[in-house]
């Protein structure tokens, strides 16, 4: 397994695809995402664009979607949420598809949509993407970081550097045997650096702070947490993500 860390969806390779795609998006699209479905959403469906978010969702019976969209961290006046994965308990989500469109995290899922297998992935399930990517030894792997309109977020890349780093332990696999890029390294080192104190990185991140200046340290300290969520998304067709079953 070759293992690439890119930390924009920009970044990434325009002329290929690898076996299996990561989208990463801590703050907070990929932890929404991974809420909903260990709630017991039916599925969550990602959309770059808002007008056509809407366009779909209407075909979709009133009773059985959620609308979620999330601009500038803000909720969008006449979406049912924003993107607070606090929002998601079972109670509102059971059943339900989420239609959802966010400034980064739903344009990474597009982005690359077209690999054989697209996972999501946060702190919060982190354990389950590590064990899916030892389970099956895909032979590349891309884990895309959605950061902030096209530049580098360290909520993100903490997050690779998580995955990298549980993956070498539990292959019993040096650093260099695994990674396919110097990100991978870095966002090893970053990890590393903060894993006993996720949150305090946070309140440094760009994000976090914007977050922070909405009143949303709860989901902050949510979003920090590692492997408290038994759920894996995985894609089953272009853009909607389902709990995938071992
Ligand atoms: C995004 O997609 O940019 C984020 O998830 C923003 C947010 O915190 O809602």
């Amino acid at each position: 397994m070759k293992l690439f860390v890119y930390h924009t969806p920009e970044e990434t390779p325009s002329h290929e695809v690898p076996e299996c795609a990561i989208a990463v998006d801590v703050l907070r699209a990929t932890s929404t995402i991974a809420t909903v479905l260990a709630a017991g959403g039916e599925a969550v469906q990602v959309f770059s664009d808002l007008d056509k978010l809407m366009e779909v969702s209407e075909q979709w019976q009133p009773n059985k979607r959620l609308r979620a969209g999330e601009r500038g961290g803000g909720k969008v006046p006449g979406f049912e949420l924003g993107n607070s994965p606090l929002d998601c308990t079972p109670e509102i989500v059971e059943g339900k598809r989420l239609f959802i469109s966010t400034t980064n995290g739903t344009r990474t899922l597009q982005r690359i949509q077209d690999a054989k297998t697209v996972l999501a992935a946060a702190l919060i399930n982190r354990a389950s993407v590590v064990r899916y990517l030892v389970d099956k030894q895909p032979e590349t792997v891309w884990i895309v970081g959605s950061g902030w309109e096209g530049s580098y977020s360290l909520e993100d890349t903490v997050c690779a550097g998580a995955i990298a780093h549980s993956l070498c332990q539990e292959m019993n696999a040096p650093m260099e045997k695994i990674a396919g890029n110097d990100e991978v390294v870095s966002a090893i080192a970053l990890y590393t650096s903060w894993e006993d104190n996720l949150l305090g990185l946070m309140h440094h991140a760009s994000h976090g702070q914007r977050l922070l200046r909405l009143n949303c340290l709860e989901d902050l300290k949510y979003c920090s947490q590692t492997d408290v969520l038994d759920v894996l998304p995985m894609q089953q067709e272009p853009g909607v993500l389902k709990r995938h079953a071992e």
